[in-house]
């Protein structure tokens, strides 16, 4: 049976030798083998979010992350600011505020990114009501909207109008595949998960804690056991996780770290913004509304109106049956936006490959979509964004 392109926001395609990894025989995971692998894998992830902390690795989803970072570094009671600009912002100012974080929300309009004078008055403001925020929640790459925050100016904001704040960032679908600077910005926990850009099965966390979210974690009080980061950095020094992992992603990690290492970093990001501009152009002409605002588009997942007569189960269906399996919109945005996934082992061609797809799906339902203008833009659109080769040589799923 020929295999879909799964173009969602993760999980993501896994390439041959990732899936392959992931088909091997098990280790002790108290052993020397997996031991090497840990240290392996540490190490190609604090080059990849380009940090010096330690870059904790825990079995769970990007949610159980989001969960460590909240309560390993805030007590109950704790004034914390959330800016959300969707879903997974919401999410994370969900989690905080469960456990017992006194949380301020800055809701920021969906389809829109976070303005920094936005984020040091709301911080501004808390001060003077009395209650600093001893932490800022902030999403990198909102995956419900296909929104990339200025993540570098907020970080640089939160840190003149609120110093002793934590900034605890949700990466999970944006590092990895477009730049991002754990110590540069100033970022104290960075979260992402492994089914992303990093083109691994779900089940993987990855969290880097700086030196002052330790010192926070010392003192917070939230109640934690299994995503106590303190037991999962004393196991990591003797090369074990606290519990047992999920030995068959970690192994799948490690390899598609060697791929990522081989491709390099300025490939990886040109191919990403690539096959945005690609799917941006092709989208448009077809007809189809972006959701986005363009100055932050992001270069990982694109969203976009459902089209006016056409029901999104419908166009779902026949897509899937040609195919291409693209996401709805979730929350409010149920039924009204589609979700284009470009993240991890995706390349221009096969952005041009699905929009010829998606262009037939919109003929039959009857949308005056002119043949071959979807694919011909997305290709020109690639060739412009900069990129040596758009169709660079990826790691090209099987
Ligand atoms: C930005 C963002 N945050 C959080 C999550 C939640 O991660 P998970 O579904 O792995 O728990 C996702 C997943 O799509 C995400 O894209």
């Amino acid at each position: 049976m020929s295999e879909s392109q799964l173009r969602i926001p993760g999980p993501t395609p896994l390439p041959d030798a990732v899936r392959q990894a992931g088909a091997r025989q098990m280790v002790n995971h108290r052993g020397p083998e997996f031991k090497e692998l840990l240290g392996r894998v540490s190490t190609g992830l604090r080059s990849a979010f380009r940090t010096q902390n330690e870059v904790l690795i825990l079995t769970c989803s990007g949610t159980g992350g989001l969960e460590a970072a909240a309560v390993n570094h805030l007590s109950p009671g704790d004034p914390v600011l959330s800016v959300s600009i969707g879903v997974f912002g919401d999410r994370f100012a969900k989690v905080a505020t469960r456990y017992g974080a006194d949380v301020t929300k800055l809701d920021v309009e969906w389809g829109k990114a976070a303005e920094a004078f936005a984020v040091t008055t709301a911080l501004d403001r808390m001060a003077a009501d009395g209650r600093p925020a001893k932490a800022v929640l902030l999403t990198h790459n909102e995956t419900s909207t296909g929104v990339t925050n200025p993540l570098a100016d907020l970080a640089a904001a939160v840190h003149a109008a609120a110093p002793d704040a934590l900034l605890l960032v949700d990466g999970i679908s944006g590092l990895g595949a477009v730049p991002f600077e754990t110590d540069a910005w100033g970022l104290d926990v960075v979260v992402t998960g492994s089914q992303k850009s990093w083109m691994v099965p779900p089940g993987l966390a990855m969290v880097s804690v700086s030196p002052r979210a330790w010192a926070a974690a010392e003192k917070a009080t939230m109640p934690r056991f299994y995503f106590d980061l303190k037991a999962h950095r004393d196991s990591a020094e003797k090369g074990e996780t606290p519990w047992t992992p999920a030995v068959g992603v970690c192994f799948a990690l490690d390899v598609a770290l060697g791929l990522i290492e081989a491709e390099g970093w300025p490939s990886i990001f040109a191919r990403h913004a690539a096959c945005g501009a690609a799917t941006r152009a092709g989208l448009s002409a077809m007809g189809i509304t972006l959701f986005a605002d363009p100055a932050h588009a992001s270069n990982t997942v694109t969203s976009a109106l459902v089209p006016e007569g056409i029901e999104w189960s419908a166009m779902s269906k026949e897509l899937r049956s040609r195919g291409l399996v693209l996401a709805g919109g979730q929350g409010s945005l149920t039924g009204k936006l589609f979700r284009v996934g470009h993240l991890g082992a995706v390349s221009v061609d096969e952005i041009v490959a699905a929009m010829a797809i998606l262009e037939g799906v919109l003929r039959d339902l009857g949308r005056p979509v002119e043949a071959g203008a979807g694919p011909a833009a997305a290709l020109a659109a690639a060739r412009r964004s900069g990129a040596a080769d758009p169709a660079v040589a990826v790691p090209t799923p099987a």
